[in-house]
């Protein structure tokens, strides 16, 4: 029972991992050309904590995109390793400046309520995954499968920073093998 909890705690303390700024702008860096025109779905992102988030805002006019968008978890483990911040699920759109200052100004930024908790497979999530052309994010360690799989299932191209070993996990090594996925140009 005390490793059962002990490892837990683990994967919720991998699974509140925040990538950093400089990570996201090495990788990202490669791809600005297919962003043009695109609606980005960040659906792993507190926006108040979330560097895809601060990346896409940021970089909306630059890359030239269409939409943003991204959903915040609500936590439901709250235990001594999940940050459990948010109070609410919610989402946040963006569709770039409208005062000509090149900056995401709070009341640029549309924040809206969730009906559930911000899960990644709830269907209003899903109806997002639908909507959007590129997925990016960094999702949680310990629900990496179930986050690939439904990319794949929704035929969405994707961009993942996360933690390396998940290549060898039996769902998602045949992915790499059979150029469904492969590493990114900065790893
Ligand atoms: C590894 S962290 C990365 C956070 C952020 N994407 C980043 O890169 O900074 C994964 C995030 O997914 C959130 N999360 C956990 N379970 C989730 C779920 N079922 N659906 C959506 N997000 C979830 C966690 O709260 C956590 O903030």
């Amino acid at each position: 029972m005390a490793n059962k909890n002990l490892n837990k705690a683990k994967e919720a303390k991998k699974d509140e991992f925040y990538t950093q700024l400089e990570d996201i702008n090495n990788e990202l860096r490669h791809y600005r050309e297919h962003f043009r025109g695109k609606t980005v779905l960040c659906n792993c992102d507190d926006p108040r904590v979330s560097n895809f988030f601060k990346y896409f805002a940021y970089n909306f006019e630059f890359l030239g995109l269409k939409k943003l968008i991204a959903t915040c978890y609500k936590s439901q483990d709250v235990n001594l390793f999940s940050e459990g911040t948010s109070e609410e699920a919610v989402y946040l759109v963006y569709e770039g400046d409208k005062n000509g200052n090149n900056i995401p100004d709070e009341d640029e930024i549309e924040v809206l309520p969730l009906k559930g908790d911000g899960d990644f497979r709830s269907a209003e999530c899903i109806e997002f995954l639908k909507e959007a052309n590129i997925v990016v994010t960094n999702p949680p360690f310990s629900l990496f499968r179930e986050y690939v799989a439904q990319l794949i299932k929704y035929d969405k191209k994707f961009l993942i920073i996360g933690n390396v070993n998940a290549v060898t996990y039996k769902e998602i090594f045949p992915l790499i093998m059979s150029n469904q996925i492969w590493f990114g140009a900065s790893i």
